[in-house]
């Protein structure tokens, strides 16, 4: 990793260890061009390609045609308003009510490490930068400045020994005179020539989280978004373009993950030159932000990844990227950062609001036999909540369910050995709630208009300091009452109806902006005084499943649908760009509760093995046939978590293409064991044994190939990497309709020897 200035040429040059990255500053106005980012490069002055030289209209050599340059330069930081028609990242107004800026370069910066961003989630250097000898990451700061109204942007850049990703990022300061309002303030342009290329986006809804969709790239902007104040279930703050023939194993692709969990934009604008333009930032819809001299701005940090080895070289980069900087940064050393999580039961597939202290201790009883290593309690231990419809705010514990209080249920979970974890929806308030009847201005709410409810809810402003203190407040008290290890944090609906009681009118375009800022403070709070403390984010399913939250929460719950063959493109899309290590994953109860599908529960634990593993049924209820298998699957979890975890990831095939299997693997880093998961999703007559072909083994190396059932012709055979690689393993789903049948799987296990 380097980064440099050529002084001579004016060219700043970024490089990893497999790609480099080129911006430029061009002419008398010091324009800050874009020149190169793909595969490694040698030669570092590759001024050529801000085509300058070929473009003639410069202005430096012919201002009359000055829009035409504006209209077409690659620009590292495009500004509305001043002739560049292509959609940009910065549009500026100012107290006039004008609209323009033009950013040249004033000076820049280059050194060690690598700055937090107040109060806003980011990556950070990790461990390596412990070692001042051996930064672990290393920063650009370029100064740019608008000289009509004094507003400076400040553009980031870093990157981070061993991993081939740039991280960005804006810092605006008003130096001027009169207020400025930033009305769209992006976090990264990339300018690209455009090569056939096809966007690739995880797009869904609730219960369908993350499915991947690809396009190919038309002429005109394409955007996917999110204006719902949450990063959403329906668009996933990650964009990737890709060659028209890049495969998981081969092609070009850049790839572009947003560390943000409110409103985002995301798109490409295939231009009149044939360039495409990548951009990514707050949504600037319903967006503004007022600079008064003197003040700042942060614009939320995005990724850029480039692989020219395909769509999995790029996963596994934002998996080391997002385990090793971006994890458990807002708790630096929280346990679960490295220490495997404690298998889970949930109540809520199994009790719904219907439980009391007897019930959940019948529940700890019978897990803690089958090896289960903590309790959560999920909605409706609180307030007077018997149902969605009442109590969100009223943060204190029913009595009448919870006989004895919170401490004695949380002392008989523990005394089975036991954790104990515990649920909150802590940015909520039901119309129904002494917290409302009290502060009915503590809902976002227009005035004059009836907010509109969804789940029969309204979501507290938390933009004002005073309401986040009096939740953190509740919240803290619940904690510490009794020993609580674990909270699983909701957020069941959108944000709309935006205003605020407490902003003035030149200010509820912040709002959006704010209210997240309210999230992140409110979730930092709790990490500082519970440093231990295991955070699952989670938003009805993953409706907030993005980088930002992770930085507070090593884990994040996938999906409301816990179907085992929904959640397999569920997470195959997921793990395009987030790690399994958190991905939330359980074994529920069948027929399922979302889809009455029925599955073999071995099947199931198959599927929640690849995330974070725990049970969300009724122990005490399930066929005894099933709950006999649970220690096995515990035995399973505890044998290959490190290897999930921490391992390589590849995707073998997927059943929402092939529409029979699907079959992912993990690697570990030391390619000493791989293991392979293959569910038969659909029965098929009359067919051969299925080929897969294992990926990221050492081809020098030899392999015991083990499995779970007997179906493979090679099974216990020693074969060396390179051997299983190309030929792959036959799997023999051909026969056998009490092995197979449909909704059946099978581990394989490579072990070297
Ligand atoms: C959301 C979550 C569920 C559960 C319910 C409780 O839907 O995703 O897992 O916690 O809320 O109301």
């Amino acid at each position: 990793m380097s980064i440099k200035f050529l002084e001579k040429e004016k060219l700043f040059k970024i490089d990893t260890a497999k790609t480099s990255y080129a911006c430029g500053i061009v002419g008398d106005e010091k324009f800050l061009l874009h020149a190169y980012y793909g595969k490694k490069i040698s030669d570092d002055d590759v001024r050529y390609l801000t085509r300058i030289y070929e473009n003639p209209f410069t202005p430096d050599t012919n201002d009359r045609d000055r829009g035409s340059f504006l209209d077409a330069a690659p620009f590292e930081y495009p500004t509305e308003g001043i002739g560049d028609a292509r959609s940009g990242c910065l549009e500026l107004e100012t107290a006039l009510g004008h609209r323009g800026a033009q950013l040249g370069y004033v000076g820049h910066k280059i050194y060690a490490g690598k700055p937090e961003i107040p109060g806003i989630p980011a990556t950070y250097e990790g461990m390596a930068g412990q070692d001042k000898n051996n930064a672990g990451a290393q920063t650009l700061e370029i100064t740019l400045e608008d000289k009509v109204t004094g507003l400076t942007a400040v553009l980031f850049y870093s990157v981070f020994d061993g991993i081939d990703a740039v991280v960005r990022s804006v810092r605006f300061e008003n130096r001027g005179k009169e207020p400025l309002y930033l009305r769209k303030a992006l976090s990264l342009c990339l300018e690209l020539d455009n090569e056939d290329y096809d966007l690739i986006t995880l797009q869904g809804s609730w219960a369908r989280e993350r499915q991947i969709d690809r396009n190919p790239i038309g002429y005109g902007r394409h955007e996917i978004s999110s204006i719902r104040g949450e990063s959403s279930h329906q668009m996933n703050p990650f964009m990737a373009v890709a060659g028209r023939n890049t495969t998981r194993t081969t092609g070009e692709i850049y790839g572009f993950s947003f560390v943000y969990s409110g409103n985002f934009t995301a798109s490409v604008e295939r231009s009149q030159h044939n360039s495409l333009r990548c951009l990514m930032g707050i949504n600037p819809v319903g967006f503004s932000w007022k600079l008064d001299k003197g003040e700042t701005f942060n614009a939320p940090e995005a990724i850029m990844v480039y692989s020219s080895e395909g769509i999995g070289t790029m996963s596994r980069t934002f998996h080391d990227l997002f385990r090793e900087h971006l994890i458990c940064g807002a708790s630096r050393d929280n346990i679960y950062k490295e220490a495997p999580r404690p298998v889970l039961i949930n109540n809520w597939e199994a009790t719904y609001f219907e439980f009391d202290t007897d019930k959940l201790i019948a529940i700890a009883k019978e897990a803690a036999k089958s090896g289960i290593e903590m309790l959560v309690m999920d909605d409706g231990w609180f307030g007077e909540r018997s149902s969605d419809n009442m109590s969100l705010g009223d943060w204190f514990v029913n009595e009448d369910k919870l006989k004895g209080g919170l401490k004695r249920l949380v002392d008989a979970v523990n005394a089975e050995g036991l954790k104990f974890g515990i649920w909150f929806e802590p940015e909520m308030i039901s119309p129904d709630s002494d917290l409302y009847r009290e502060h009915p201005d503590w809902a976002i709410a227009i005035p004059g208009r009836r907010p509109t409810l969804m789940r029969n809810q309204y979501v507290l402003d938390f933009s004002r300091k005073e309401i986040v203190d009096e939740i953190y407040s509740r919240i803290k008290n619940v904690l510490t009452s009794a020993n609580i290890e674990y909270v699983k944090w909701d957020m069941n609906r959108g944000l709309c109806d935006m205003g605020s009681y407490a902003l003035e009118a030149d200010k509820q375009g912040e709002l959006f902006h704010r209210y997240v800022l309210g999230v992140y403070d409110i979730q930092q709070r709790l990490l500082t005084d519970f440093p231990n403390l295991l955070l699952e984010n989670c938003s009805g399913g993953g409706g907030r499943f993005d980088p930002g939250m992770l930085y507070y929460s090593p884990q994040i719950w996938c999906s409301d649908d816990t179907d085992a063959i929904e959640r397999l493109s569920i997470q195959e899309g997921t793990a395009i760009v987030y790690p399994l290590s958190c991905m939330g994953a359980h074994v529920s109860d069948c027929p399922n509760h979302t889809v009455g599908r029925v599955t073999p529960f071995e099947t199931r634990g198959y599927v929640a093995l690849a995330g974070t593993f725990g049970y969300e049924l009724d122990i005490t209820r399930i066929p005894k046939e099933d709950r006999e298998m649970i220690p096995g699957q515990i035995e399973m979890y505890h044998k290959y978590n490190a290897l999930v975890r921490n391992g390589d990831y590849y995707r073998l095939t997927s059943y929402k293409e092939n529409g029979a299997n699907d079959s992912w693997m993990v690697v570990a880093k030391d390619k000493s064991r791989a293991l392979i998961t293959y569910i038969k999703v659909m029965a098929q007559p009359n067919k051969r044994s299925t080929l897969i072909k294992p990926m990221g083994l050492d081809p020098n190396a030899s392999y015991r190939i083990l499995c779970d059932k007997k179906v493979l012709s090679m099974e216990g055979d020693v074969l060396q990497g390179d051997t299983i690689m190309n030929c792959g393993l036959l799997i023999k789903d051909n026969n056998s309709p009490d092995m197979w049948g449909d909704f059946r799987g099978v581990l394989i296990e490579l072990a070297k020897v």
